[in-house]
Order: structure tokens, then C-alpha cells, then sequence
């Protein structure tokens, strides 16, 4: 019988150092002889890659922007993050439904009785196992994503008061699963967060 997968997620505000991590972690996993998928949202399908294009540079209403996120959603969970953890695979996704909740949530005002009712039906089961939480301050995160980004998305031009919103929604989810959660502090040095990541991932995989 095939081991069920797992599934990692990764969070945080834009800026806060996520994608840096993200190869290492597929590269400690792999490491372990699983097989691993990575993969992200919005995307992550054909379909989703394409209302990605729409979610990052059209704009819409809060609503539709929840709407249009969790769809592109359903198709990542059916396509590709059930299968893969059916067949025993490892799944780690830059972003899941934990960012709707910050964002379009936090962020926009999306009502969060709305996400919940999404968040069931387009789960469906499918949850996490680990969310690494790559928490920052705002101004410091908006800093490394002028310097990095030479055209930036929509979401990546808000003001720091939106990600101030956005950071403390995620660290009020973070506060309702704290099993689920691993908090890093991304003022660290990036070494010092690989630490603490592989230590999180050790305590999954031991
Ligand atoms: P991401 O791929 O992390 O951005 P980048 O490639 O620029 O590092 O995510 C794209 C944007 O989508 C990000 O600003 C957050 C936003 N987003 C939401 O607002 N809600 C969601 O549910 C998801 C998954 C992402």
C-alpha cells in the first residue's frame, strides 16, 4: 500500500523571502528519495497559469478576486495536488488557501464567512500538513520587493497599510492551527531560516 504524501505550504507577505527557500526545501525533500512536486498558486495547471495572468494584472472586484483565486484553486487541487499525494508523492505549494484569507480577506475585506464556505468546498479535504509562515515586517519586505522587482504586479504595488492588514491576517490564521503553522522570522539570515525550516521538516519526516 502507497504511504499517503505530504504537503507543504509556503506563505507569507510579498517580499518576505518565500521563493528564496523554495528550491532548498524541494532539494532536502528529494534528498530523502520521495518524490516531489512543486507547484504554485495561483497556477500550478494550465487553466490556473492563465487566471493567474488575470489575477496579477487585470483588476476586478474583492469578491470576483476571491472568486477567481479559489477556482484556479479547485482545478490545482483536482489536477495535480490530490493525485500527487494519492500516489505517495510530496506536494509543497508556493501559496494556498491560507493567502486567500490574508489577502483577499485581510487585504480586500472579502468576508471571511465567504472564504470559509469556499475553502471547504475547494479543499475538500486537502489541507496542509506544514505551512512555513515567512513573517516580516512590511516596509522592510516592501524594500526588498523595490529592489528586486523591476514591474510589479498589481498585488505587489499596494501600500504597506494593505500588507499590514495582509501580515496580520496571516498571523491570525497562524494563531488558530499553531500546529499547522511554523513561523519563521524572516529578518534572520537566510541561513538561519534554512535552520529552522529543516528542523520543521525533520519533525514531519523524521
Ligand atoms: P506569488 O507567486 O507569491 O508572487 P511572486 O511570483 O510575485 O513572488 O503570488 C502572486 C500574488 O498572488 C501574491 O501577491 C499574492 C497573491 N495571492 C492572493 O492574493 N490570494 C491567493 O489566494 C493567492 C494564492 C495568491
Amino acid at each position: 500500500m502507497t504511504t499517503p504524501g505530504k504537503f507543504i505550504s509556503l506563505e507569507g507577505i510579498d517580499g518576505a523571502g518565500k521563493s528564496t527557500h523554495l528550491n532548498p526545501i524541494a532539494e532536502w525533500l528529494r534528498a530523502r528519495a520521495r518524490e516531489v512536486v512543486v507547484t504554485r498558486e495561483p497556477g500550478g495547471t494550465p487553466l490556473g497559469e492563465s487566471l493567474r495572468q488575470l489575477l496579477l494584472h487585470q483588476s476586478m472586484n474583492p469578491d470576483t478576486e476571491a472568486l477567481v483565486m479559489f477556482a484556479a484553486r479547485r482545478e490545482h487541487v483536482v489536477q495535480v495536488i490530490a493525485p500527487a499525494l494519492a500516489r505517495g508523492a510530496w506536494v509543497v505549494s508556493d501559496r494556498y488557501t491560507d493567502a486567500s484569507f490574508a489577502y483577499q480577506g485581510g487585504g480586500r475585506g472579502v468576508r471571511t464567512e465567504h472564504l470559509r464556505h469556499l475553502e471547504s468546498w475547494v479543499e475538500d479535504g486537502i489541507r496542509p500538513h506544514l505551512t512555513l509562515l515567512f513573517d516580516l515586517d512590511p516596509e522592510e519586505a516592501h524594500r526588498r520587493v523595490v529592489k528586486g522587482t523591476p514591474h510589479p504586479d498589481r498585488f505587489e504595488r499596494e501600500q504597506d497599510a494593505f500588507f499590514r492588514k495582509v501580515r496580520a491576517a496571516y498571523l491570525e490564521r497562524a494563531a488558530q492551527e499553531p500546529e499547522r503553522f511554523c513561523i519563521l522570522d524572516s529578518s534572520q539570515t537566510p541561513e538561519a531560516i534554512f535552520g529552522q525550516v529543516c528542523r520543521a521538516l525533520e519533525r514531519l519526516a523524521p
